[in-house]
């Protein structure tokens, strides 16, 4: 009994040093922290460079937006932010897609923070008119006939369910991911530097909600083909790395343990290189993949007039023979 009186008394005692302690006034002998980061007053925010990249990311960035807008409310940014679209044309066959609860949840933010992206990607370096999207079921199921080799019937729908639209996405934020990762290297302004920082981070989480969501169901079969989960990733990813044609840049969520976490995972939850770096792709292989032509000259798939920008425009042109 006495104990306990004296713990309480202690306590109570405790707690009056501890209020008293926020009482000194603030800026006597707690002076505010300073929350930064400060920058050299000679440093430079955004090289000219650095404005070209950037933009490159805004095509990867309107399809984002447009199709997890489109698959989670039924519209898109000419509904939720008609400024940025700068009056480019609207995508071809988008629409909403029939999902559960938590697949619309997660997919509706995703959208809006495209919608961030978009906004603070112009503000910072400028940008254009949202090019033509395909986002129609036809267009995915010729990929998903590509990553299979052969024709899927009935024809693989995106908007059909929630696992066909988060294998859909998986097509999606991985290559914004890598994307920023290959330009990296090449920025050079403390402000583009941090905005690329902010979106990298941003789009590596989504790809791992969305592969975190297939990895839960990779046994399953995707209805009505004779294909699990894992294997349609394993296909998808498999065409992208032929399609980019630079070597092995992502896998699966299942995985033979070489490309596993220190070679030792069958698990594939993220996508990563040796020492478990995430991957990168320079604006040439991104084209290659989200033109589905395999060739950074020749637009089709998602981008049926190509990208926009200097590096994607310039990249249209075919280069001289030699
Ligand atoms: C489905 O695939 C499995 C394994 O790939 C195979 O063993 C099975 O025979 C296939 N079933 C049908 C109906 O094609
Ligand atoms: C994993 O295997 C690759 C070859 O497949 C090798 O180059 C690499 O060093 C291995 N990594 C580790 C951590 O053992």
């Amino acid at each position: 009994m006495t104990t306990i009186i004296s713990n309480s008394f202690l306590s109570a005692f405790f707690l009056l040093i501890l209020s008293s302690l926020n009482f000194v006034p603030l800026g006597v002998s707690n002076p505010p922290p300073t929350c930064g980061p400060v920058f050299p007053p000679d440093a430079v925010a955004v090289y000219a460079e650095d404005i070209h990249f950037l933009q490159f990311a805004l095509n990867l960035e309107y399809l984002e937006a447009e199709y997890f807008l489109f698959g989670a409310l039924g519209y898109g940014l000419d509904q939720v932010a008609q400024e940025l679209a700068m009056g480019g044309p609207p995508p071809k066959g988008a629409k909403k897609a029939n999902l559960d609860d938590l697949a619309k949840r997660l997919i509706e933010e995703f959208g809006y923070q495209e919608v961030g992206h978009l906004r603070v990607i112009k503000s910072t370096v400028g940008g254009y008119p949202r090019p033509l999207l395909d986002l129609s079921a036809s267009n995915f199921a010729a990929i998903m006939d590509n990553a299979f080799g052969h024709h899927l019937e009935p024809p693989f729908d995106p908007y059909a369910n929630s696992v066909n639209y988060m294998l859909s996405s998986y097509l999606i934020p991985y290559v914004g991911l890598t994307g920023y990762v290959g330009m990296n290297p090449f920025l050079n302004g403390y402000k583009t530097k941090r905005l690329l920082g902010g979106l990298l981070g941003v789009e590596s989480g989504q790809d791992a909600v969305i592969r975190m969501y297939l990895y839960e169901r990779s046994q399953e079969l995707v209805h009505p083909y004779n294909y699990t989960v894992a294997e349609f990733t394993t296909q998808i990813s498999k065409l992208r790395n032929n399609l980019g044609r630079c070597g092995i840049k992502e896998e699966g969520v299942i995985v033979p343990t070489n490309l596993g976490a220190e070679n030792l995972t069958t698990s594939n939850v993220l996508s990563a290189m040796s020492d478990s770096k995430s991957y990168g792709r320079t604006p040439a292989e991104i084209l290659r993949i989200v033109y589905g032509t395999g060739n950074e000259h020749v637009p089709g798939g998602f981008l049926p007039n190509g990208g926009d920008g200097k590096i994607a425009r310039q990249l249209l042109v075919p280069p001289p023979y030699y």
